[in-house]
């Protein structure tokens, strides 16, 4: 029997083939934007791994809303031919080919996550083609007190029209790319978020104040993106369901604005927390599954994600009704066949179906000669 876990879904019109997708990574290798082989190699090999989404990392609307210089962007028609060629790769294997699209806001401009801080040598920031800029976001107020993090400018009333604008633009390239679900990035303290949360947001204009005032700009982007995307097609929206700071975004606030956002054509919610300073957040196993679940009774679809880790918990949070769909990051970056292992794990008898068949028939030709498979 098919476990619940590698049961399809559909969204509109595009069936999954499973529940399992690949949380979007930031790889910083990017130069001006541009997906590159690293990028083709990275995210193919999940959809080799059997995962029934493949979602490519938080990718800019604009070149000043990148997380760092290192940031994939689809600002620039130039930027949707190699991203192209790596939703073609995913979707050979059936596999379904997401992209997020996001701007980092006040948190722009930072270091690469794995450098640490801005010690590159001359010759390395020639070839990685280094840029350092201030960043735009809802208030000019840093992120916190630390060298990574600048003071923004903050978005002129008069500006804010062309943001929205650069999201839709986003998005009729990633259309162009060929892919199957955008996702929009309103989580981890990014513009979206930064916005949305009273931490973030000072402004005193008609996008400030108010709950109505603070979801204005995220609402008018939702709905440009989703005018710009096609009907047929999937839109996630990933959100730190909390902040986990006193007098920040709740979850009580995350239930009301799911609500608004699947009237107007959101169809998942992607479950995340955090991005403030100063989050009060345990990890641990499977520790923001409950914020999918919490969400999940406004009626919307949600996933789940963050240190999900074991074949069974996956499943479990799938059979339980917490969420529709799980993510992986790490895990996969781990084990990219996760999903082949977990089927054999779920499922006794032979799961092989679900491995590309160049492999699969010789995996199960060995399983057979160590008798471990009838
Ligand atoms: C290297 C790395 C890059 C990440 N980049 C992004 C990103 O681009 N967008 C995003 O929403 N989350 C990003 N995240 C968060 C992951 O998508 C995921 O939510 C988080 O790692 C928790 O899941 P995990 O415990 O399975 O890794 C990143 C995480 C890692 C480890």
């Amino acid at each position: 029997m098919t476990s619940p876990l590698f049961l399809p879904i559909t969204f509109r019109d595009l069936t999954l083939k499973n529940r399992l997708a690949v949380s979007p990574m930031c790889q910083y290798s990017a130069r001006h934007g541009v997906a590159n082989d690293w990028h083709f190699a990275h995210l193919s090999r999940f959809a080799i791994g059997g995962f029934g989404t493949v979602m490519v990392e938080a990718t800019a609307a604009t070149a000043e809303g990148r997380i760092t210089y290192g940031c994939l962007g689809l600002w620039d028609d130039a930027q949707i031919a190699p991203l192209a060629r790596i939703v073609d790769a995913i979707k050979s294997q059936g596999t379904a080919a997401a992209i997020q699209i996001g701007h980092a806001g006040r948190k722009a401009s930072t270091p690469l996550w794995w450098r640490g801080s801005f010690n590159e040598t001359d010759e390395e920031r020639r070839e990685a083609a280094f840029e350092h800029w201030q960043p735009v976001a809802p208030s000019a107020v840093a992120h916190m007190n630390h060298p990574d993090y600048q003071t923004p400018r903050a978005f002129e009333l008069g500006e804010l029209s062309g943001l929205v604008s650069s999201f839709a633009q986003a998005t009729l390239r990633a259309e162009r790319a060929g892919f199957d679900i955008v996702e929009i990035h309103a989580a981890h303290g990014y513009l979206l978020n930064q916005f949305l949360s009273p931490l973030g947001n000072r402004r005193t204009d008609a996008y400030g104040g108010s709950f109505d005032n603070r979801t204005r700009l995220p609402l008018e982007v939702i709905q440009a993106m989703r005018a710009a995307w096609p009907m047929g097609k999937p839109l996630f929206m990933r959100m730190s369901v909390q902040d986990a700071v006193d007098g920040g975004w709740s979850v009580e606030d995350s239930k009301v604005f799911a609500r608004i956002v699947r009237q107007m054509g959101v169809d998942l919610i992607d479950c995340s927390s955090g991005g403030f300073d100063g989050a009060k957040l345990v990890p641990g196993p499977c520790f923001q599954a409950p914020l999918a679940r919490a969400l999940r009774e406004t009626g919307i679809a949600t996933m789940a994600v963050g240190l999900i880790t074991t074949p069974d918990e996956a499943n479990e949070l799938i059979q339980d009704g917490s969420a529709d769909l799980i993510a992986l990051g790490r895990t996969a970056l781990d084990d990219p066949n996760w999903p082949l292992h977990a089927r054999a794990a779920l499922e006794p008898g032979d799961t092989y179906d679900l491995w590309p068949r160049q492999a699969g028939f010789a995996v199960r030709n060995r399983e057979r000669a160590l008798g471990r498979l009838r």
